[in-house]
């Protein structure tokens, strides 16, 4: 009885933990000193007799004690375990990505310790010097913590250390050079951390066994030493972003293992080194952002290589013959340089290539006939240079080429005739060069041709019939080129065609009948040609049309109603003969320029009708005009005498409108009259860098934006007087470039693109008149006491709203369109806080070069937004676009404004660097947000992290942005929120492609 009540009492008071053997009560020690929100380490309890059978804990099978502790990705919070040392045969730790705050504790008592990952937490303090104890270790890895200070000396004496990771941290010594005594490492990975100046120490070409040495942006100074030429294993090496100088040490095609070597953005000056004949293995070149000079060395050619990026250098020089001969060569991409001469002839005879862009540079000579020998050719891309000649009729066997390009240049002659035909082509662009010769028929064969871009070309005779049965044309561009005949009747069956433009041909004969089954059609331009024949009715059902030229024809009849329907932005029917009334939407000031030089039609506003008409009831008339004209003249002077009155009356609020100039891209319900008369100052509700912004509540009740820019002039445009407006009615001066940008702007239709209603001018001042958005800006709404309103979904669909709405003018406009100033203040919301990109302000066309308009002579962008390679090269382009989305975005999910007091001498982008490196992305995020959607916010984050890169080629592309964020929203609804984590970087192969815009 006695017996059965002690072990009842031993059972019930020590609850089963007699069971546990001693390692499994020193692991439930290291659970009690870490926080695990996420329950990570709820199999461990005291009811099992080892723990060996815990998450993480793996057990030697014969003796049962632990060997291998792999808590990786737990989300733990806490101190290292000192405790760990005490498991003896421990051999593998890993806590990478948890939150170990503490210093490294001397763990030189794990003696048996081969592998420790401590990667991806937040350790602070020194490197210990007691790490080179452990005899054992072979892996060491804290990348990505916090850790400070320099390197201890014991650092030399490690034995069998075989990798060393301690890329980003905040190590700030130098490199020294007792890391060359550690003859066993295979990896030294250094990456990201502020180091002091200081230059590669010669002595890490001891480490013959070294295979991956990564040294970016460590602050390097100097020159690359000779030694590392002794790496003979090395198979990668990464001395970027840096800044070294001097000539790339011939050394370095010692390197016989290398694989991959990448030197960009550095100081580095002389040519390639000679002799990388050796590098059999090399696959990968990176040379740009340097101040090489010279060739490319014969050399380089014959080698395997993937990829051969050479962009932004200096090189003046010719190919030489023998990149020919590079056996394994399949890409090949040397545009922006400035190379010169002639492309080896038999370029492509062994190289199997696939990629091949030679853009922008200065190449002369004719297209290299073998460049698709391999068959395996799919990019040809060389716009921009002087290639003569014609296309080598070897490329119309080139059955796999997709993409095209080869406009700009000097080539004539014939196409081969099969070359139109090339089935997997999707955009061939031959523009602006001196073809010359017919369409092939065989284009019928183009099942996949989408952009077919002629223009500005030598082509002639008629548009083949076959044309209809390119069935996924959605471009053709032909303009200024000498096709005549009739339009082939077949084109009418292109029912994904977008855009026709023939302008400037001789083409004859009447419109096609059907041209209603061209449901897509938004642009079609065939001005300058020899129409004839009625404009068909059915034109009017075309309903996303928008771009209507048939000016400078020989159309006849009358103008059909239909196109009353249509939502224009542009409408020239000039230089016809058409006859008949103008249909009454047309008949206003607005469309004056739409019909001039079309003697014979009548209307009331824009166009009057010719004497012939007249002449039939003559005695009739001139009763008529008789009466008509006293009438006028007794207007005219109770006009003028109402008016001095007037003047008098209310001189200071005077407005001339008479000299206002009106484009409009929308149907309008107001007049340009009722928003001059509320341009007060009490309606201001927005003031910027490029003029005020005015709320104007029309009489129908509907409310719209009106911004007045500020103008060249300083006078304002409330009181202009009238002897200059007179003036100006005389000369008239108008800003071209200002009309063509606000005509682009206008075509622009896109649910998240603020509307542009119109635009009204005269010298001194132009208003822009915008839909009206009652939310404001984000940027307002976000910095003031209201940013409670924007919750996360909401931040959310603002951010993907307006990311679709600038990847429509980078992707879906032609040309595209580079906003220039992104940012929170530019970006409205709508009555559901739908956003809107606006403020094209600084906005500028450009070209498919990517050259900016010459209209461009201020700075762009603003204070907090800007990229940082605007510094150094004052050009714009998408992907400076993209930075100051990230901007946004970053803005959006910590809540703070672009440049803070708060941040120091920092800007957001590096303030949540270093605050995600040092604190976590916990300190980062708006605290006001609702932590339940941290996983998704810490996704969008990353997002914003990957757009704010410092190199514009690690940005993603628009479209891509927009992809990233669908799926980070996506996977949320998904699947809940998660566990919080860290951040780990996005990958993504998007942005090589610079030298060519599509
Ligand atoms: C480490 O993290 C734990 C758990 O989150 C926290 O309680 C502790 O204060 C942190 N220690 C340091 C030094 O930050």
């Amino acid at each position: 009885m006695l017996l059965l009540f002690l072990s009842f009492l031993l059972f019930t008071s020590f609850p089963l933990s007699l069971s546990l053997n001693q390692e499994g009560l020193y692991l439930l020690q290291l659970k009690s000193s870490f926080s695990d929100s996420d329950s990570a380490l709820s199999s461990w309890n005291s009811r099992d007799p080892t723990p060996c059978n815990w998450h993480g804990v793996s057990c030697d099978g014969a003796s049962g004690s632990v060997t291998s502790l792999d808590l990786s990705n737990a989300n733990l919070a806490g101190p290292f375990p000192s405790v760990l040392c005490r498991l003896h045969n421990l051999s593998y730790i890993s806590f990478y990505y948890n939150n170990i705050n503490s210093t490294i504790p001397d763990i030189s008592t794990c003696r048996n310790l081969v592998h420790l990952d401590l990667s991806q937490n937040l350790l602070t303090g020194d490197l210990p010097h007691t790490l080179a104890d452990l005899p054992n270790l072979k892996y060491l890895d804290l990348t990505g913590n916090n850790i400070s200070g320099d390197f201890p000396a014991s650092f030399g004496r490690f034995q069998k250390l075989e990798v060393l990771s301690l890329v980003y941290n905040l190590l700030d010594g130098t490199i020294p050079a007792f890391l060359g005594n550690i003859s066993t490492l295979r990896m030294l990975n250094l990456s990201y951390n502020p180091f002091s100046p200081g230059r590669i120490p010669p002595e890490l070409g001891n480490l013959t066994h070294l295979e991956i040495l990564w040294l970016t942006e460590c602050n390097l100074v100097g020159e690359i030493p000779d030694s590392l030429g002794r790496l003979k294993r090395l198979n990668d090496l990464d001395l970027a972003i840096n800044h070294l100088v001097g000539s790339i040490p011939s050394s370095l095609a010692e390197l016989v293992s290398v694989v991959q070597i990448e030197l960009y953005n550095n100081s580095l000056t002389g040519e390639l080194p000679r002799g990388f004949s050796n590098l059999t293995n090399l696959r990968l070149l990176d040379a740009s952002m340097n101040r090489l000079t010279g060739k490319i060395p014969d050399e380089l050619t014959r080698l395997s290589l993937e990829s051969l990026n050479l962009y932004s250098n200096k090189f003046e020089g010719t190919l030489p013959p023998s990149i020919a001969d590079s056996p394994a060569l399949y890409e090949l991409r040397i545009f922006q340089n400035r190379l010169t001469g002639e492309l080896p002839q038999n370029l492509g005879k062994i190289s199997p290539l696939r990629w091949f862009d030679v853009s922008s540079n200065q190449f002369t000579g004719p297209i290299p006939p073998s460049l698709c020998e391999k068959g395996r050719l799919q990019e040809m891309l060389m716009i921009y240079n002087s290639f003569s000649g014609q296309i080598p009729s070897s490329l119309e066997q080139c059955r796999s080429l997709n993409r095209i390009r080869l406009g700009h240049n000097k080539l004539s002659g014939e196409i081969p005739t099969r070359f139109w035909g090339l089935p997997h082509v999707y955009l061939l662009e031959l523009v602006n060069n001196s073809f010359s010769g017919h369409i092939g028929k065989s284009i019928a064969n183009a099942k996949n041709l989408s952009l077919l871009i002629i223009s500005r070309n030598q082509f002639n005779g008629s548009l083949p019939e076959e044309i209809g049965l390119v069935g996924k044309l959605a471009k053709f561009s032909a303009s200024n080129n000498k096709f005549n005949g009739v339009l082939p009747k077949s084109i009418v069956k292109l029912d994904g065609l977008g855009i026709l433009d023939l302008q400037g041909n001789e083409l004859e004969g009447g419109l096609p009948s059907g041209i209603d089954s061209l449901k897509k059609l938004n642009e079609l331009n065939l001005a300058d040609n020899k129409f004839s024949g009625e404009i068909p009715d059915e034109i009017g059902s075309l309903s996303v049309l928008n771009y209507l030229d048939l000016s400078d024809n020989q159309l006849t009849g009358r103008i059909p109603l239909g196109l009353q329907n249509l939502k224009l932005n542009q409408l020239n029917l000039s230089d016809n003969l058409l006859s008949g009334e103008l249909p009454p939407l047309f008949d206003k000031e607005a469309y004056k320029n739409s019909f001039l030089g079309n003697p014979d039609l009548c209307g009331n506003f824009s166009v009057s009708c010719d004497k012939r008409d007249e002449d039939k009831h003559k005695g009739y008339v001139w009763l008529l005009r008789s009466i008509f004209v006293l009438a006028a003249l007794v207007f005219i002077v109770g006009v003028v005498w109402f008016y001095l009155k007037y003047r008098n009356y209310k001189k200071a609020k005077a407005i001339d409108k008479s000299k206002w100039t009106l484009m409009s891209f929308h149907k309008l319900g107001f007049s340009e009259y009722e928003i001059l008369d509320c341009l007060d100052e009490d309606n201001v509700i927005g003031k910027g860098a490029s003029g005020k912004v005015y709320k104007v509540v029309l009489s129908n009740g509907e409310a719209v934006a009106v911004k007045k820019l500020w103008g060249g002039v300083q006078k304002g445009c409330d009181n202009v007087d009238i002897e200059k407006g007179m003036a100006q009615a005389e000369s008239p001066v108008r800003d071209d470039g200002f009309q063509a940008e606000v005509e682009t702007l206008g075509k622009i239709r896109h649910k998240n693109i603020v509307k542009l209603w119109c635009s009204c001018t005269t010298r001194d001042c132009k208003l822009l008149v915008y839909e009206y958005m009652p939310n404001g800006s984000l940027g307002d709404l976000l910095h003031s006491c209201k940013s409670g309103l924007l919750d996360w979904p909401t931040r959310y669909k603002i951010i993907l709203d307006a990311a679709e709405g600038l990847s429509y003018l980078h992707h879906d406009c032609v040309p595209p369109i580079v906003h220039r100033d992104v940012k929170s203040n530019n970006i409205l919301l709508d009555g559901d806080f739908g956003a809107r990109v606006a403020d094209f302000g600084v906005a500028k066309v450009v070209d498919a070069a990517g050259k900016v308009a010459k209209s461009m002579s201020f700075i762009a962008g603003s204070c907090g937004y800007i990229a940082p390679e605007y510094a150094y090269t004052l050009r714009v382009n998408e992907k400076s676009d993209i930075y100051s989305f990230g901007v946004v975005i970053l803005e959006l999910v910590t809540g703070r404004l672009p440049i803070d007091p708060g941040f120091g001498e920092k800007d957001i982008v590096k303030w949540v660097c270093t605050t995600l490196d040092q604190k976590g992305a916990d300190y980062v995020v708006d605290s006001k947000l609702d932590p339940c959607f941290k996983e998704e916010i810490y996704k969008v984050l990353n997002i914003g992290l990957v757009c704010t890169s410092p190199l514009p080629i690690n940005r993603p592309s628009m479209r891509r942005v927009v992809k990233m964020l669908q799926e980070a929203g996506a996977e949320n609804q998904l699947k809940g929120t998660k566990k919080d984590g860290k951040l780990t970087p996005y990958y993504y192969e998007d942005g090589l492609d610079q030298g060519s815009v599509a």
